[in-house]
């Protein structure tokens, strides 16, 4: 079998088999494929597309390319949750110790943000001395112990994904359904939990621009987990505005904190508590999703989701200090208001504008290597529907860099005004099952 022929079998609109498949992923990860073999090959899919047979087979493979966990060994239902991507979007951070608390057990394993996405760890890491590095065992026992735990992924598991998606994040083959499908289907099939939730967001600041494009994804991967035994479920979330009010890791944290203290911002709890119900749902911990949002509910006000989270941070070694009085976290050397040059109705906050102006000002990486300023981002002071006067705060930025007029101006066009009344929509539009 030669990997040419694969390439041009799928560039003239061919079906590929099990075995071309299965050569192509085992061949990629020994390095016995080259990254411009590969490359020309993801653009072929993204160009030509794949069957369900096609793209089940391709999650199989990749999910088997490395290690694949096995948590039998923690009591109890195994819930998981995972966004395909987004701006300000700190929803695990509330949603886990939420479920927690309610008895779920969520044992998750997250990424890194790349380019204009945020990621739960990089998020996780501004809390100082927090490890998200927890060997598969002490991950285990963890999830028994207090319920929750947000882990990295080891390098071992789905090493295809690994470097599939570098390598897709360059050739410009990120935005297709079989190639994220099967990235998110294996990484979430191979950590081993028990139910899959899935976040499928669609707009300006998500892969799938439009909300057809993002049921016809979630469609796709609630198939895969269902066919292979997993409660596997989707909801279709809005992405054209940042998800609450800050974007940037530290930043993110404690708006989160205050979410859990039940302070957080409209957009955020209600996809915390459409997503918790369902989790709970998954977790036959609860009938119905009424039920589940009720127990949730409680859960925030009775402080018990903020003491999960705390009993986290303290298990993975993070300084709770930092938790109990956010004042701690470190402030950005510039902090500086942006203000509109006009009156009116905010009738968009283009998401990903606000998250490539908040990597820009050091929040987030453009490539893998990249370090991260944990303090800077950006912190909204209005959502689309807001009136605005002429000459009031839109948003604040923080950073520690020296040059960043240019990326002020750019933050600021991310803002339109209107002069008529705008009428706003809820964040989760669909739940798909
Ligand atoms: N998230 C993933 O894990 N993979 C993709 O391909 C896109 C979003």
């Amino acid at each position: 079998m030669r990997i040419v022929d694969i390439i041009i079998k799928k560039r003239d609109g061919g079906v590929l088999s099990e075995e071309e498949i299965r050569f192509f992923i085992e061949g990629y990860v020994k390095g016995e494929i080259t990254d411009y073999q590969a490359s020309a090959l993801a653009m072929t899919i993204f160009f030509q597309g794949m069957n369900k047979k096609e793209i089940a087979i391709l999650t199989d493979a990749m999910e088997h390319s490395g290690e694949v966990m096995d948590l039998s060994s923690i009591k109890g239902i195994k819930v998981d949750k995972h966004s395909t991507g987004g701006v300000g979007d700190k929803t695990s951070l509330v949603l886990g110790p939420m479920v927690a608390a309610c008895g779920a057990k969520v044992a998750k394993m997250s990424g890194r943000g790349l380019g204009h996405t945020g990621g739960t760890l990089d998020k996780l890491e501004s809390i100082p001395g927090l490890t998200i590095a927890v060997s598969d065992h002490d991950f285990i026992d963890q999830v028994n112990d207090i319920g929750i735990a947000i882990v990295g992924q080891t390098a071992e598991l789905v090493p295809a994904d690994k470097k599939m998606y570098a390598l897709r994040d360059v050739t410009g083959t990120v935005e297709s359904v079989p190639l994220i499908a099967s990235s998110v289907m294996s990484k979430k099939l191979a950590s081993g939990s028990d139910t899959i939730l899935l976040d499928v967001t669609f707009g300006e600041g998500a892969f799938m621009k439009n909300i057809d494009a993002a049921r016809e994804l979630a469609k796709v991967m609630v198939e895969i987990g269902k066919s292979l035994n997993r409660n596997t479920k989707a909801v279709l979330s809005d992405m054209n505005e940042p998800l609450g009010f800050a974007v940037g890791n530290a930043l993110e944290v404690k708006e989160a904190i205050d979410a859990l203290h039940g302070r957080g911002p409209k957009d955020l709890m209600e996809l915390c508590y459409t997503c918790g119900a369902i989790m709970l749902e998954q977790a036959q911990i609860v009938k119905t999703k009424e039920e589940g949002k009720k127990m949730l509910e409680e859960a925030i006000q009775s402080g018990r989701a903020f003491d999960k989270f705390v009993a986290m941070v303290k298990a993975q070694k993070g300084d709770v200090s930092y938790i109990l009085d956010p004042s701690k976290f470190p402030v950005s050397k510039h902090v500086v208001d942006i203000v509109s040059d006009q009156g009116g109705y905010i009738y968009s906050i283009n998401a990903l504008e606000i998250g490539e102006g908040s990597m820009k000002l050091g929040a987030g990486r453009a490539t893998m290597k990249d370090t991260i300023d944990m303090s800077a981002g950006i912190v909204l002071s209005k959502k689309v529907g807001d009136f605005v006067k002429k000459g009031e705060k839109l948003c604040t930025i923080y950073t520690n860099k020296e040059d960043f007029d240019l990326v002020l101006q750019e933050i600021k066009s991310a803002f339109k005004i209107s002069d008529k009344v705008v009428k706003t929509h809820p964040v989760v539009w669909e739940i798909v099952e």
